[in-house]
């Protein structure tokens, strides 16, 4: 499909083939910078950052660095950490209330987990004020200003009036973001400097979030603090919102469907039992659970229009169709995952399809990226880094919260409707009852 918005030329893919001749192919390697994210600069983040030396840097860098099979592994203990967290204060939520609004411990949790991978510390998101209460509004805020339609984005004219005041919005919201991730890097800075002095090599080794690899690489890259800045605030973002997203939906799924629920708690305590809580090692033997997950980004994906677009860096063909170059094209994954030519009773929700010995035929189907009947994390050049890292930490948490809990209904019932913001989320969130399993 083509049409335009403004000065902004549009083609969207709908069907399989023609997302993967998009997606892989060089020609639009690049991405459209809205103003907003522009104005908070992440054109100098990965997401943004056009195609060329320095996001490829980005790239590599984290890709060894933060996105690696090892670096993932390491934080896994932390991960399981995180979700006991989560496990208690459900607890606690249900005996004060008897009812359990999932997306705020599960947004807790997820922005926790990327602060510390990313940034070496946790924060206190129960307390009424102090670091955590400022990064959650500055977390939402930035939400709200990427995921908003902005008519200057196709309407040049219309730009420099502001009349949405999307930038100033973006201005003071960066100022504050620069004041907030600056004081950590000066932080790490500082810790640096003591080790160096003491000459503590055994504390240097043991260190090492993200951040202290940027400071390490920091004259190597060429980047700036606001490199930095902007490079560390797009992980948050990026990090949080999806794999949130992405479990209350599961939960809300796990509600509507008991038996489907029950048949991945079974697995769980075939697996280890009751008697220790779920780990990282014992994933590989919980297949029906990877297939909840699977078939949930299959029914749900978080980014239904692969969330940020692709621009046309020079002129080029799609299905035999001339694209010039500026064009912006996206990939309606949602689309392609409802569609009944290329998945069986597409409104049925059935992970036993991505389950082989039980027929699905699917059971090793990949969705990284190579078969895009289902690329809930897009493919090619610009696909999603932290796929791996998102996939461990849902999995992880899923285990755990069905250990733990069997998730029934509240008065209020669940409502699967849909709201497509950053990324496409319940439009009623979640508010269900969590009851024991297991003594947690
Ligand atoms: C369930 C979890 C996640 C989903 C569904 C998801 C989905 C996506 C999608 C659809 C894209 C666009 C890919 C394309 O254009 O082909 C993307 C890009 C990206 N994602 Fe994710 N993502 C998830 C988790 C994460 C995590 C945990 C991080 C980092 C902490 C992350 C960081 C990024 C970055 C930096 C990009 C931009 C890459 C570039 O343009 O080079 N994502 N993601």
């Amino acid at each position: 499909m083509a049409f335009s918005v403004g000065f902004t030329r549009f083609i969207i893919s709908s069907e399989p083939e023609t997302a993967r001749e998009m997606l892989n192919s060089s020609a639009f390697a690049d991405r459209p910078v809205k103003e907003s994210a522009y104005e908070l600069l992440f054109h100098r983040a990965m997401g943004f950052a056009p195609y060329g030396e320095y996001w490829r840097n980005l790239r590599r860098i984290s890709a060894t660095h933060l996105f690696s099979p090892r670096r993932i592994a390491a934080f896994g203990k932390l991960r399981a950490q995180i979700g006991l967290q989560m496990v208690g204060e459900i607890r606690g939520l249900m005996e004060e209330r008897g009812e359990v609004g999932v997306r705020k411990v599960l947004h807790f949790g997820s922005l926790n987990n990327v602060m510390l991978s990313v940034f070496g510390r946790s924060y206190d998101f129960g307390a009424r004020n102090g670091g955590g209460l400022e990064l959650e509004h500055l977390v939402s805020e930035g939400y709200e200003l990427l995921g908003a339609f902005n008519w200057g984005d196709h309407f040049p004219l219309l730009r420099s009036l502001d009349l949405q005041g999307v930038r100033r919005r973006c201005r003071n919201l960066c100022e504050r973001v620069n004041v907030f991730v600056g004081a950590i890097i000066e932080d790490h800075r500082t810790k640096r400097r003591l080790r160096g002095e003491r000459n503590d090599e055994e504390e240097e080794e043991s260190s090492g979030d993200f951040v202290d690899l940027l400071l390490d690489l920091e004259k190597e890259n060429r980047l700036t603090d606001s490199d930095m800045i902007a490079v560390l605030w797009e992980l948050i973002f990026r990090g949080t919102d999806t794999v949130a997203i992405l479990l209350e939906w599961i939960l809300a799924r796990m509600v509507l469907h008991p038996d489907i629920q029950a048949k991945a708690q079974s697995e769980i305590d075939a697996a280890l039992g009751s008697a220790r809580p779920v780990e990282d090692s014992d994933l590989p033997r919980l297949p029906y659970l990877r297939a909840v997950v699977k078939e949930t980004l299959r029914m749900h994906p978080p980014g239904p229009l692969l969330s940020w677009a692709r621009l046309a860096i020079h002129d080029t063909h799609v299905g035999g169709h001339f694209v010039p170059a500026g064009t912006t094209a996206m990939v309606n994954m949602w689309a392609i995952t409802h569609d009944e030519a290329v998945w069986a009773d597409p409104e049925e929700f059935k992970p036993e399809r991505f389950m082989v010995e039980e027929g699905g035929g699917g059971g090793e189907f990949p969705i990284m990226g190579s078969d895009l009947r289902l690329a809930p994390f897009g493919a090619g050049r610009r696909v999603c880094p932290g796929k791996a890292m998102g996939l461990a930490t849902v999995e992880l948490w899923l285990a755990q919260l069905l250990q733990s809990y069997k998730w029934v209904g509240s008065d209020r019932g669940v409502d699967v409707s849909e709201r497509l913001k950053l990324s496409m989320e319940m439009k009623q969130s979640l508010v269900c009852k969590a009851i024991p399993r297991v003594r947690v």
